[in-house]
């Protein structure tokens, strides 16, 4: 049972050694990876994903519960605790999303009964997470980018129970990211955003910030950026409001913005 990973500092671009040391997260928390384009984002996931031990340019460690993590992680994908889902992230699939996900979740469990219950919470979970309702017959190629990255994310959370979860950079995929933190919050895994959403970052339990290849700085949400967050989290439901509205073809009014902040 994984119950942290920690990872133990590199070095950057130039050679110099990483100003953080080591970082820690634990079962249940919600990281954001913040910093400028370049920076060393999707290179520090990756590390995560493939369980880094020195080998890589960064020179960067990950352990898991403190120790060197199995080497089946490694080397085979059905036994990687990880589950990674980035902009290009897709299902090579034309099934139907039914037919998918059933396909996909009696692969872990024991009983057709068990398989449509699992397949049920995954397709409501979706559909919490995208304001563009996914039908159960719409075929996977036919999706969004929105309701294939709710689907994904659904997926990798209820059906592949992965411990792990990476998200690379998804914020305008069109996923309902207020919604989308109630809901993860509910399961116990490690959530990785690499985002520079405010709302993400502010309710995120730790935020690591990059630059130039290394990671800087650790922050932990002061007391005054988690009351912020509140009304951050005001206006982005009235901006997925206004979207909604656009999308359906009504027209806004003046007083589709007036917020209590
Ligand atoms: N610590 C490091 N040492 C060497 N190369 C690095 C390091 N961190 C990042 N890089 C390289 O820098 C480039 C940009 O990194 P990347 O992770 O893609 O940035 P970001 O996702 O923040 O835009 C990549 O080519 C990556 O391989
Ligand atoms: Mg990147």
């Amino acid at each position: 049972m994984i119950e942290e990973i920690s990872i133990i500092g590199g070095n950057g671009r130039n050679g110099e050694q990483e100003p953080v040391r080591s970082v820690k997260f634990k079962m249940g928390d919600v990281i954001s990876i913040v910093g400028p384009t370049g920076s060393g984002k999707t290179t520090l996931i990756n590390e995560i994903q493939l369980f880094a031990d020195g080998f890589t340019p960064t020179k960067r460690k990950v352990l898991v519960n403190g120790l060197a993590p199995l080497q089946e992680y490694r080397e085979d994908p059905s036994k990687n605790p990880v589950a990674a889902i980035t902009q290009h992230t897709n299902f090579l699939s034309d099934l139907p999303v039914h037919d998918f996900l059933t396909i996909h979740a009696g692969i872990r469990s024991s009983s057709t009964v068990q398989a449509e219950g699992i397949v049920t919470e995954t397709l409501s979970f979706a559909n919490q997470l995208t304001g563009e309702p996914i039908s159960r017959d719409s075929r996977m190629t036919e999706l969004s980018g929105g309701q294939t990255r709710a689907l994904l994310i659904a997926d990798a959370v209820v059906i592949g129970n992965s411990p792990i979860i990476l998200l690379d950079e998804i914020e305008n995929a069109g996923i309902h990211r207020t919604h989308a933190l109630d809901l993860l919050r509910k399961y116990r895994k490690i959530f990785i955003f690499v985002t520079h959403d405010p709302y993400i970052a502010l309710l995120s339990d730790i935020r690591i910030v990059m630059r130039k290849g290394m990671m800087v700085k650790v922050l932990r949400s002061s007391e005054e950026e988690r009351t912020l967050s509140k009304k951050i989290r005001i206006v982005d439901d009235v901006m997925h409001k206004l979207r909604e509205k656009i999308r359906v073809g009504d027209q806004l009014m003046d007083e589709d913005l007036e917020v209590a902040i």
